[in-house]
């Protein structure tokens, strides 16, 4: 598969530039070298962007990174490209059979410059459990953390100021081989790149209003709803539409079997918060098993909570003082309503709350501003 348009790959010119591999004719090569230690230079060199404004909309950086997989199963090196479009077969497994995984983590630049990825190795074995499930090959974790990292460095510039975001990172796993029966692909490709984001939502940080949609569901038992299939997200677009057309902000699932509990919303977990107990659906092959998810209930126990994971039926949410949504797009965030069957039920926002709470201590891990004792940020830079 080509996958470069501004440098082309015939070339057998690797450099190593601060401790990356790019593939690419010497003149291309040395114009991002040159780029490269221009930023070093000038100590820190940002991309003209308006940091202030950043919502979670595509802006394009410099680089990305591709490997592909040979038919053992055994990816090679990897190199970094210009960002641009990427070339594929028709009969690629990914246009035809739909066999792609995303992932999704974020490197945060720290008060003191420091450049950090929260908890990368879990997005790397979670790619790896989504590839089992679709019969992919998948690059081990250390490969995909080395993805990752490349490609963070080279659109160093791209990650936001402290305080203004962070620069997102979309690890891409597909089936690029061709096949026209159906069939697992021959090849695949793993590919990262990454945009400045700040806000998921559209409301910013204002407190999120939930539709329970009652028609479609997410997932069904037996099917990739636990793992991050693209296959996930494609299919929950109506009811997304239709609610947003209502005003609301995102839809909340039900389980599909029952159509009594609630599952997860389109992109993020949910938790209610009732007293001193933390209740979020059980990851039970329906539900994602987010990051972000995990590291709010280990925080949570840490701060002696109690946090219960097991089928949270759909009447439980008029019992709720607090709820909120996890996800490494969306962070941790509030919601302020839920709407079931006409009746909306409000929620407690704002400081000195149990989300409030979680969210600070997790952002302060991410950006370094609170000390790591758990060993889950992995600075880079
Ligand atoms: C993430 O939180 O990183 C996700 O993957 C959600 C995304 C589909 C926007």
């Amino acid at each position: 598969m080509a996958l470069l348009r501004c440098i082309p790959q015939s070339s057998t010119y690797l450099p190593k530039i601060r401790g990356f591999r790019m593939h690419g004719t010497k003149a291309a090569a040395s114009v991002v070298e040159e780029h490269i230690s221009r930023a070093e230079r000038e100590d820190e060199e940002y991309a003209d962007v308006d940091w202030d404004n950043l919502g979670f909309s595509l802006v394009r950086t410099d680089y990305m990174f591709a490997t592909k997989s040979s038919s053992d199963g055994n990816f090679d090196q990897g190199y970094l490209s210009r960002y641009g479009n990427i070339e594929l077969n028709p009969a690629a497994g990914i246009l035809n059979y739909g066999q792609g995984l995303i992932e999704g983590l974020k490197a945060y630049r720290g008060e003191d410059g420091r450049v950090l990825l929260f908890r990368p190795d879990l997005n790397a074995m979670r790619m790896k459990m989504g590839a089992e499930r679709m019969c992919m090959h998948s690059p081990s974790v250390q490969h995909f953390i080395e993805g990752v990292k490349q490609t963070v460095l080279a659109n160093r510039r791209w990650v936001p100021p402290p305080g203004k975001g962070s620069l997102y990172l979309r690890p891409l796993l597909f089936g690029s081989g061709a096949s026209l029966g159906v069939a697992a692909a021959p090849e695949y490709t793993f590919l990262v790149f990454g945009s400045p984001v700040q806000n998921y939502f559209k409301e910013g940080t204002a407190a999120l209003n939930l539709y329970v949609e009652e028609v479609v569901p997410r997932a069904y038992l037996g099917g990739t709803g636990g793992v991050k299939a693209i296959s996930n997200y494609g299919p929950v677009l109506e009811a997304m539409r239709r609610a947003k057309s209502r005003g609301f902000s995102d839809v909340l699932y039900l389980d599909a079997e029952t159509g009594k509990n609630i599952e997860e919303v389109s992109a993020s977990n949910i938790f209610l918060v009732k007293g001193n107990t933390i209740v979020t659906p059980a990851t039970n092959g329906t539900i994602l098993g987010g990051i972000t998810r995990k590291s709010v209930i280990e925080i949570a126990l840490d701060l002696g909570y109690k946090v219960e994971e097991r089928s949270v039926a759909v009447e439980e949410l008029k019992d709720a003082r607090e709820v909120f949504c996890t996800g490494t797009a969306t962070g941790v965030a509030s919601v302020g309503s839920i709407t079931f069957q006409n009746t909306r039920t409000e929620y407690k926002v704002g400081d000195a709350l149990v989300t409030q709470q979680l969210r600070s201590i997790l952002v302060g891990i991410q950006t370094g501003s609170i000390q790591d004792t758990k060993d889950w940020v992995l600075e880079i830079a």
